[in-house]
């Protein structure tokens, strides 16, 4: 097949046998937002270059190989966002919503990273995003991780864990950062290239290496929650006595450092151990410095983003997805005026019964294929209309499951009272 007739690599289409448990994972998680007072917001796909690389950092994997950056018509530089919070942000920003209010928002979309695709990791994937801007915490912090735990449970995921940990206001990391630097630099012969390139611009990224001989030296660095200043410390201890008190259970990871630069304190992660490589499902942290440095008023946030393939994928293994939905009525007719009645007939009943599902066969076909397409569309009951039906003013209904499948005649006009009766008896 031509290459422009297969999907670009990294990005996925999402088929009607899937779309069942999107829509169940969107719903849940859009109830338990709502639940716990968060308003959905939209922001554009598409935000100045310059707006992700201050706030996401030039040192960072995203900002230095990811991003999909073009140039468009007007000579603007533009990228495809690679997450949501900067645009979250910005939009606060350039909206004046800030002025000391509080913002409890969140968003759903495609985010775009060009990084190498494997299972549970995509060029184009979908966030489900949250921010709380205008709360210093900690019992936001304690809240969001509570709702992404209620998420757990109501999915039926057992196999999620959480991972917290501080990296301290920006004052305290920044002594950090130095501390971490001059041992790096001690054992600059350990490092690999991205190591040694990083130990300038972002240090703390090398403590999440993947190369053996850097992970050894990684194993005696200075550990930054040793190096907290006091006020961050005691977030933290508050951090984790509300999530003791919620009875969360969680780690303390001390070498969690997030791949993306604006983070400072409470920082978090959902991991899981039955997706393979791809463990985050569901990450982020307090990012109190990033609306100032962005040009806003100095604003407390925290948020994070969940990414909805992996949830997805984790719901069906947890085997907690409910049935398929299928309509209750499937309406059936041969013969052109018996065709054109369908459709007024269904339209009746979909009136008579707002939030059924009715489905019509459309096209002529033998009754005996329309019978077998209404077993596969999974509907409890065929509503049968011929032209000499018609002519006798009546129509059939037989039910399609369960014991009693005797086809019976009614006069058209007790066609909703009759389709009632059946949704009464057959509960
Ligand atoms: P992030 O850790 O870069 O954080 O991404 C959040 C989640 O998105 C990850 O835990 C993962 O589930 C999913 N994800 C990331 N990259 C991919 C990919 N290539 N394919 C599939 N899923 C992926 C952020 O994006 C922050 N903006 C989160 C945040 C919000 N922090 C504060 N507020």
């Amino acid at each position: 097949m031509s290459r422009n007739l297969q999907p670009v690599t990294g990005m996925k289409d999402v088929l009607a046998a899937d779309i069942g448990a999107w829509q169940h994972v969107e719903r849940t998680m859009a109830a338990v937002l709502a639940a716990y007072g968060y308003v959905e917001i939209r922001v554009p796909v598409v935000e100045h270059t310059e707006l992700f690389k201050r706030a996401i950092g030039e040192f960072t994997d995203v900002v230095e190989k990811e991003m999909y950056t073009f140039t468009d018509q007007g000579g603007d530089s533009l990228t495809l966002r690679p997450e949501a919070t900067a645009g979250i942000v910005r939009a606060a920003i350039s909206n004046g919503l800030l002025r000391g209010a509080r913002l409890k928002v969140w968003t759903q979309g495609p985010m775009f990273r060009h990084e190498k695709p494997q299972k549970g990791r995509y060029r184009q994937f979908t966030q489900i995003d949250v921010e709380a801007i205008g709360f210093d915490g900690p019992d936001v912090d304690i809240e969001l991780i509570a709702l992404g735990a209620r998420l757990w449970k109501l999915l039926g995921v057992t196999r999620a864990k959480l991972v917290i940990n501080s990296l301290g206001t920006p004052e305290s990391r920044k002594a950090y950062r130095t501390l971490l630097q001059d041992y790096f630099r001690r054992h600059i012969d350990a490092l690999d290239a991205d190591g040694r390139r990083r130990l300038e611009g972002n240090p703390l990224r090398i403590l999440d290496s993947k190369h053996p001989p850097t992970q050894a030296i990684v194993a005696n660095a200075p550990v930054l929650t040793d190096h907290l200043d006091e006020e961050s410390k005691a977030h933290f201890a508050q951090l984790r006595a509300g999530l003791d008190a919620l009875g969360i259970p969680y780690t303390v990871n001390p070498r969690l450092v997030r791949g993306l630069d604006y983070y400072s304190r409470t920082v978090f992660e959902w991991i899981t151990d039955a997706l393979g490589s791809q463990d985050a499902i569901c990450s982020g942290g307090r990012y109190d410095g990033l609306i100032s440095q962005l040009g806003g008023e100095a604003t407390p946030a925290i948020g994070f983003a969940m990414g909805v393939e992996r949830v997805v994928e984790l719901t069906r293994l947890a085997g907690s997805l409910p049935d398929p939905a299928v309509p209750d009525v499937f309406v059936m007719a041969q013969g052109e005026a018996a065709q054109r009645a369908a459709l007024r007939l269904a339209e009746q009943l979909r009136d008579a019964f707002p939030g059924r599902g009715v489905v019509v066969h459309c096209g002529s076909a033998k009754f005996k294929t329309q019978f077998r397409r209404a077993d596969e569309s999974g509907a409890r009951l065929a509503v049968i209309v011929g032209d000499d039906e018609l002519a006798r003013g009546v129509v059939a209904l037989k039910p399609l499951r369960g014991a009693e499948t005797t086809q019976v005649e009614y006069p058209i006009a007790e066609l909703a009272a009759r389709v009632d009766e059946f949704f009464r008896r057959s509960k």
